[in-house]
């Protein structure tokens, strides 16, 4: 299939994706935790964010005719441990940001500790939604989900990309060194979502590597953009503080080539992602592409 689709309308495709994965998420999420945590917790997730993450389990999950259940149970984990990182993200301890998702950050409106906990207790939530206890996905499939999530979010991943990220501060990084930083703390997730739903199927090892290589690419590009956007957006229209790299002398793509040759760069990184998906041997990856382009082009 063409990267250009005339059957897809993309935007209805993800509008409905959304609202199926806010439906899920309200329905995984409790609010019976004990002293407000529960509250905390449904605060940092429900009612905010693109759900890029959760889009591309169920895309990639789309594109290998996966089993569909399994893709929103791991869906919705991903965006967890998304949400638990933006949590811990931006405590005072961290990068000290006082607006999320357009509203006051959890450590603001629920005080430090609380914002600890509903981060660790997102996580743990995260890999119980991967091993549903009615036996709804196979015991080979959960493990395999969990140890995708796992080393993505662990200390090679997110985690890991998180700490050089702070470690980074006032340093002038060059360009190898930057790119092992993104591929960790943004990277390592985004190229799971793609490798998870693409696990709730059985696709042919050329399949996945292609899947592996395009994960790889939307996940540098995502944050080469979340860079720019740092620089270019406003408050508002982020839902974040514009401004804070600088301000915080995080060393970015931005600080490393300037504006233009960042969104140069963003373009090239992603024009491999559509390269891998035209040599996966999927039939229907229009959306895939569809998602590509998204983030390279978003405004938020
Ligand atoms: C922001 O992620 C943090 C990064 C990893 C760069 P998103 O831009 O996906 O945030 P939401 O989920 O839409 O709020
Ligand atoms: C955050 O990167 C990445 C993770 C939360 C893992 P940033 O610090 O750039 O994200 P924003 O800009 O605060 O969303
Ligand atoms: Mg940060
Ligand atoms: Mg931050
Ligand atoms: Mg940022």
């Amino acid at each position: 299939m063409s990267r250009l689709d005339p059957n897809l309308n993309f935007p209805a495709w993800r509008s409905a994706q959304q609202a199926a994965i806010e439906a899920a998420l309200e329905r995984f999420v409790p609010l019976d935790a004990p002293a407000r945590l529960g509250e905390a917790m449904r605060y940092a997730v429900l009612d905010g964010g693109k759900r890029l993450r959760p889009l591309l389990v169920l895309a990639s999950c789309e594109a290998v005719t996966g089993h569909r259940e399994a893709a929103m149970r791991a869906a919705c984990a991903v965006e967890l441990i998304h949400a638990y990182s933006l949590v811990h993200d931006d405590m005072p301890c961290m990068d000290n940001d006082v607006l999320r998702r357009g509203k006051p950050t959890v450590h603001v409106a629920f005080g430090e500790a609380q914002a600890l906990l509903a981060g660790d207790a997102l996580q743990a939530l995260a890999f119980e939604l991967l091993v549903p206890g009615d036996g709804s996905i196979a015991p080979a499939l959960s493990a395999d989900l969990c140890r995708r999530l796992a080393l993505a979010a662990g200390a090679d991943g997110m985690a890991g990309g998180q700490a050089v990220d702070l470690a980074s501060v006032g340093l002038a990084l060059d360009q190898p060194a930057l790119e092992g930083m993104h591929r960790r703390k943004t990277g390592a997730l985004l190229q799971a979502s793609v490798m998870m739903g693409a696990a709730t199927g059985a696709p042919a090892a050329t399949t996945l590597a292609a899947l592996a290589d395009y994960g790889a690419s939307i996940g540098l590009a995502f944050q080469v953009v979340d860079d720019i956007l740092d620089v270019t957006a406003d408050s508002a229209t982020l839902g974040k503080t514009a401004g804070k790299d600088a301000a915080a002398d995080k060393p970015t793509f931005v600080s490393l080539m300037g504006l233009d040759a960042a969104q140069a760069y963003a373009d090239a990184v992603l024009a491999k992602a559509h390269e891998a998906l035209d040599r996966s041997g999927i039939s229907q990856s229009a959306t895939l592409h569809a998602l590509a382009d998204w983030v390279g082009r978003r405004a938020s």
